[in-house]
Parts: C-alpha cells; structure tokens; sequence
C-alpha cells in the first residue's frame, strides 16, 4: 500500500452505502404520487454520510431537489458538479452571500420583507431572475414569516420584477417521537394553516410549489405531501418513529467500525479505564478498540453500549475514554488484534441502531448520526 491507495479502514472509520441511499430515495418515492418532487435534505454533511455522495445517490433514486442549511454546503455540491435545484433552508444574512446563492443558481429562503427586498436590489445587479422560497411559521416557531403578515411579503415578492417566487414552505414542528395526541393536534393546526394560507392566494395565477413535510410529515399522510416532500432521516435508513413500521423497507446507509488495536488477559479485580468504574468479577480477556469521544462516541455510552464483531455483540465495559474503549470478549478467545468492531449499523443480520444508543444517552438519532467527528474518514462502499 502507497500514500495514494491508502486504505482508510485502518484504525476507526465511517462506512457509508450509496446504494442503500438510492435505494430509500426510491422507496420513499414509492409513496409519494407521481407528481410530488422529493428533496433529499443532505445538510450538516448529509446527515454526517458526506453530502455529495449523499446528494449523487438520492438523485439516482429519484431525488429532483436538495436542501442544505448553509451557503457554503450549497458550494460543496456546486463545486461537486452537481447542478440540480438547492434550496438553502437557513437564513442567509448578508449581502455578500447573497450574491454568491445567486451566482450559484441556489435558491434562498425568504422570511419577510427586507430579506426580500435585498433579493431584489442583488438580482437587478446582476441582471438575473432569482427563483425565491418564502418560508411561513405555521406553529414551529423558529425560521419563517409570521403567519399574519406572510400575505403581504407574498404580495410585495410578486411585484418585484426580479424575484420569481418558485416555492411556499412550512416546517412541522412533529419530527420524532411517538404518534402522540399531542403531536397530532399540533400537525393538523399547522396543516390547517397552511391550507388556509393556500387558499387566500388560490386566485394567485403563477405556479408554485408547496411543501410542509419532513420524513414524519411524509410517512404519516398523503395529504401532507402537496407538490414537493423534503426528507431526511428517511434518506439515512431510519423511520422517524422507532416503534412504528412504515411501508417501506429503509436500509442503514452508514456504519462506525474501528479495529481492535490490543488484546489484554487481566485477572479478577481489575479496574477498567479512567475512574475505575468497572472492575473484572473474573478473569477476563479484554480487547482495547481504537475509537474514542473524540470520534464522537458519546461518553454518556459508557458501560452501556454493546458492539458488534461478526455479527456477535459484546459489552463495552469501563469509562470511553478520548481515543479507545474496552470492551470484554471473553467468550471468543479468537478475536485477534486487528479483528473490526461494528460501534453503529449493521454486521451480517445483526444491527446496532442509533435508537439504541438515544435510548441511552437522551439524544435522537439526527443528532448520532451527525456526531462522528472528522477523524473517521468516510470510506464510501
Ligand atoms: C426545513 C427542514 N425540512 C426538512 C428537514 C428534514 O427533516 P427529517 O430529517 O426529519 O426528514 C429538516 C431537518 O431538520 C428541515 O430543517
């Protein structure tokens, strides 16, 4: 092996499967009617997957448009060659960023009228029609126009010569989480909004297109799909709802390993890892697993979690430290140094999930899945 075909699956690494991507894109897709756009959600990295495979994937199962957070996860993709609609679904702040969304034919989201008539004065300077996003506030209470005056930004966005308003759009406030009554209210208040909102420019003559739901919005209810569904957590393989089925079959499209890198036979009594928070009731044989908090396995994990090593699970025993954890494999005297170690996802018909590891720590499975920190390279199967 050269410094150019270096194989990164070396000490710890992240394995991400387009195939199982294109594979949910076309699943959900499935669900959606014909003429519903889906909108692979692949910020923050693609949901830590890298956004470019993520992006290429979802497009090849049927994705037409990609959301991202940020301008420069918008350039990432543009630079990537990859040409499809973006809409950038955080606010954008300056001038100068501005322009660049423009220059980049990246589509901004518009919460009220300065903000639009900023567009306006950038878009006459380049002499370009700008296809615009207003996002309204329909019960989330974070990005968009307030509900009462989202009517007026419509209308002042419609007369200005340079903007082109391509899209109306709500964010539901159900994202995770079990199909609660609680949940349930508030989705169909926000829905009633938006159709309310819908209707009071129903003699508006320009085509627009509506969207309001997220991977939850999407699996509950057709009727939340209107003309465009930005998904994500779905893209990734899992359900929105851990307990609840879906009608499709998503697959995991990432999986955490690292190699164990030290093999130790220590006797009954022995203090494991800082603090000495587990002791050895027995002899045991205990292997050290090169992956660590800094990778992004949460500490809060500690002799908690189970790993996978040949589709076997083993308990992780002692304080995760920064760079390794222990785990106890006294059972399989076989496993050698070397051997992978699967932290999250699947090996052979076993499966660690990111619910598990929320169970555990309080998270949600965006946030794992987000976690795993630059040190992992993403080695792309
Ligand atoms: C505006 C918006 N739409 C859609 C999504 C996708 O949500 P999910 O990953 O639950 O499908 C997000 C993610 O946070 C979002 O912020």
């Amino acid at each position: 092996m050269t410094i150019e075909n270096i194989d990164f699956r070396q000490r710890a690494w992240v394995e991400v499967f387009p195939e199982a991507i294109k594979s949910n894109t076309e699943e959900i897709r499935n669900i959606l009617s014909e003429d519903c756009l889906l909108m692979a959600v692949v910020k923050a990295d693609g949901y830590g997957h890298g956004s470019v495979t993520v992006a290429k994937a979802a497009l090849a199962g049927g994705a037409s448009n990609l959301g991202v957070a940020t301008l420069q996860e918008a350039l990432d993709l543009r630079k990537a060659g990859i040409q499809s609609p973006i809409l950038v679904l955080g606010n954008l702040i300056n001038i100068d960023d501005l322009n660049i969304c423009l220059q980049l034919d990246l589509m901004p989201t518009l919460s009220n009228c300065r903000e639009a008539l900023l567009c306006q004065e950038i878009a006459l300077s380049q002499g370009k029609s700008w296809k615009v996003h207003i996002k309204v506030d329909t019960g989330m209470t974070r990005l968009g126009c307030d509900f009462d005056h989202v009517y007026d930004l419509i209308s002042l966005v419609d007369k200005l010569e340079n903007l082109n308003l391509h899209g109306l759009y709500s964010h539901l406030a159900l994202a995770d989480g079990s199909l609660n009554s609680c949940e349930e209210t508030v989705t169909l208040q926000q829905q009633e909004k938006f159709q309310k909102l819908l209707s009071r420019i129903s003699s508006r003559k320009k085509p627009l297109c509506r969207h309001l739901a997220n991977s939850a919005g999407t699996f509950r209810d057709q009727s939340l799909h209107l003309d465009m569904v930005r998904v994500g957590l779905a893209l990734y393989g899992y359900s929105p709802f851990e307990n609840f089925a879906n009608d499709c079959s998503l697959k995991p499209a990432l999986a955490v390993r690292a190699r164990v890198t030290l093999i130790r036979d220590v006797p009954a009594g022995t203090g494991v890892s800082y603090g000495h928070t587990f002791v050895t009731q027995r002899r045991s044989r205990l292997a050290v697993v090169g992956i660590g908090y800094a990778d992004g396995i949460n500490r809060a994990l500690s002799g908690e979690m189970f790993v996978l090593i040949d589709g076997e699970l083993f308990p992780q025993i002692g304080s995760i430290t920064m760079d390794q954890l222990v785990i106890d494999i006294t059972a399989r005297p076989d496993i050698e140094v070397g051997s992978v170690v699967t932290l999250l996802g699947e090996d052979g018909a076993s499966v660690i999930t990111p619910y598990q590891w929320s169970q555990i720590t309080g998270s949600i499975p965006w946030e794992i899945l987000c976690s795993f920190k630059y040190r992992l390279p993403r080695v792309v199967i």
